[in-house]
């Protein structure tokens, strides 16, 4: 890759960017008619589980929008099929049979990710390979509350009852379900390290659910075991929450190279919490893309000047909308690289 392909790493590391990367969550999705009409050729599931099917939802938001990093096509619940649970999508996950009791628990074991994932290792490889050093590779998995939360419930819900209710009735349940959910995510990051991702992401989507306190008890020793291990690889690790600012002192504690914030604090205020040992990607508001264009380059221009030049990755507060018009998401990547490499063109100026 050369130094521009690396923004994003560079970023990651809080080393001298010439301009902000950008990406966005959920990047290949029904925003996008190209990827309407990818799914009109294949269930959802056969784009997460077949890997020329997996390659190509890939590569089509990289390719149509000239974006910064690469995310691997999947789901969260991808390795929770793989521990044996019947998952379907409809378009959300929905659990044949939920996991509801310590009994429950006791059948599940982590997997061998390559022998039950083979056609993740296999589009990592074929992703790279087309890539041709374009841009970097990001692979991901669901932290453990979050799985935990589908996993009890059985699908989607407002408020996860079934597994708050867990949390308080059944503790050494909850955790029981949390470790061998850690242990199946360790073992396939560690498995997506090996086929060749350059970073990874943890998506704690529900964390915000749970309270400071149980966030410490209850994920952050899990996510903090998850974070070093794959960290310790020389991989950079993403971690992000939703609706979690209440949680970002005890985030910053979790090894994660970059904290992934959504839009409810401005990243100035992220800063003062986390401090400087992390850097920070978002935050743009995923609905201001509704904006008109100067309203978009207006909130973009606020959103860069308020998470300093380094240690930043320009990207939504939450996963793009299948609403999100096309124009406001070009408006938005035109703007970031403009109004970024025009701040670093004039620190570079003032410098000499
Ligand atoms: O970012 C990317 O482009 C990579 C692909 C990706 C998907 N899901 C594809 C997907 C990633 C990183 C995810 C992660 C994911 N999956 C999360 C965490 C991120 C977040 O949004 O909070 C969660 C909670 C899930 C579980 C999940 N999968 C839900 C709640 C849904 C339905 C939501 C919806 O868009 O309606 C899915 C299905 C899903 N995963 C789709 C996509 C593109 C839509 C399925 C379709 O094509 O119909």
């Amino acid at each position: 890759m050369t130094d521009d392909n690396h923004l994003f790493l560079r970023a990651c590391r809080r080393e001298p960017v010439g301009r902000t990367p950008v990406w966005i969550m959920r990047q290949a999705g029904r925003y996008l008619p190209e990827y309407q009409a990818l799914r009109r050729r294949y269930s959802f599931l056969e784009l997460c589980e077949n890997a020329g099917a997996a390659t190509e939802a890939t590569l089509l938001p990289v390719e149509i929008l000239d974006l910064d990093a690469a995310i691997l096509f999947s789901d969260i619940m991808v390795p929770v099929r793989a521990m044996g649970l019947d998952v379907e999508f409809d378009p959300g996950p929905k659990l044949v049979r939920p996991v509801r009791t310590a009994a429950d628990v006791a059948r599940l074991s982590p997997p061998d990710a390559l022998a039950t994932m083979p056609f993740v290792a296999e589009a990592i490889r074929e992703i790279r390979r087309r890539l041709g050093g374009r841009c970097p590779l990001i692979g991901f998995a669901g932290a453990p509350f979050t799985l935990a939360a589908y996993v009890v419930e059985g699908g989607h819900s407002k408020t996860f009852s079934r597994a708050l209710s867990l949390l308080h009735g059944e503790p050494a349940t909850l955790e029981a379900l949390l470790d061998v959910l850690a242990e199946t995510v360790v073992r396939h990051l560690e498995m997506q390290v090996r086929a060749g991702v350059d970073a990874v992401q943890l998506f704690d989507t529900w964390a915000g659910l749970l309270s400071e306190d149980a966030y410490r008890r209850f994920e952050l020793p899990v996510v903090r075991r998850i974070a070093t291990t794959i960290a310790s690889q020389g991989v950079p690790v993403v971690l992000y929450a939703n609706g979690a600012s209440h949680l970002l002192a005890a985030m910053a504690e979790s090894g994660a190279t970059v904290l992934s914030v959504d839009w409810r604090l401005p990243l100035d205020r992220v800063r003062s919490i986390v401090g400087d040992g992390v850097a920070l990607q978002g935050n743009l508001d995923p609905f201001a893309l509704h904006a008109s264009p100067q309203a978009i380059k207006e909130a973009v221009e606020d959103v860069l000047r308020r998470a300093g030049r380094t240690g930043h990755v320009f990207n939504l507060g939450h996963g793009i909308h299948p609403e999100a018009p096309l124009d406001g998401v070009r408006a938005m990547i035109r703007a970031v690289k403009d109004i970024s490499s025009d701040h670093a063109r004039m620190e570079k100026e003032k410098a000499s």
